[in-house]
């Protein structure tokens, strides 16, 4: 199994991309994770949907040869960051590789919503007809990491053993759902 990671922040050491570089090193023996970077794509524009620039249709083509995706978002003013919304016009249009793609929504923020409002907007948009995710229900599967300076340590370990337990058992499910 291969999933595509994807991080709803690109700020550098982003509790959302520690978060997807936590999932991969404790899953590393069940599946490869590769996180994509969302950074360089231009702002889309629909004049191009059909004929995106190079960057959008390398990064189309690199979602559609995934098993899953798995998607970390933060909060930003109560929904998800524009440039992770970004990302997901493009995918939505012209060749659209989300269709029917295994999706798993997790999320960490500094507050103590630990990114409520974005995850279930971003399952509201993942539902739209352009991306018809097959995603993972979010009962007993659901991520969201409050309070995330205190649960990753100094070196960007997340190391809180209550939250290590919640991200095993919600992604043994996504597991078992893209190979059940
Ligand atoms: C935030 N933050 C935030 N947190 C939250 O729980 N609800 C919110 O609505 C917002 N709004 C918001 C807006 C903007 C513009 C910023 C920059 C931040 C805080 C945010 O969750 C926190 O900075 C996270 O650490 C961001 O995620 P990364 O970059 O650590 O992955």
């Amino acid at each position: 199994m291969k999933v595509a990671a994807i991080a709803g922040s690109i700020r550098e050491n982003s509790y959302n991309t520690l978060l997807l570089e936590t999932i991969k090193e404790r899953f590393s023996e069940k599946f490869d994770l590769d996180i994509i970077k969302i950074d360089k794509l231009p702002l889309f524009n629909q004049a191009e949907e059909l004929d995106p620039p190079e960057v959008v249709k390398s990064f189309k083509n690199q979602i559609a040869d995934y098993d899953a995706v798995l998607i970390s978002t933060p909060e930003y003013n109560w929904s998800v960051p524009g440039v992770l919304k970004n990302s997901l016009d493009w995918l939505s249009r012209g060749e659209r590789p989300m269709i029917g793609k295994p999706v798993m929504v997790v999320g960490a923020s500094i507050s103590l919503m630990g990114t409520l409002r974005a995850q279930m907007d971003l399952r509201r948009i993942l539902s739209a007809p352009g991306i018809s995710a097959n995603v993972l229900e979010p009962a007993q599967n659901e991520v969201l990491i409050t309070q995330a300076h205190e649960k990753f340590d100094k070196n960007g370990k997340l190391t809180d053993e209550a939250t290590l337990k919640v991200v095993d058992r919600a992604v043994n499910s996504f597991y078992e759902m893209v190979n059940g």
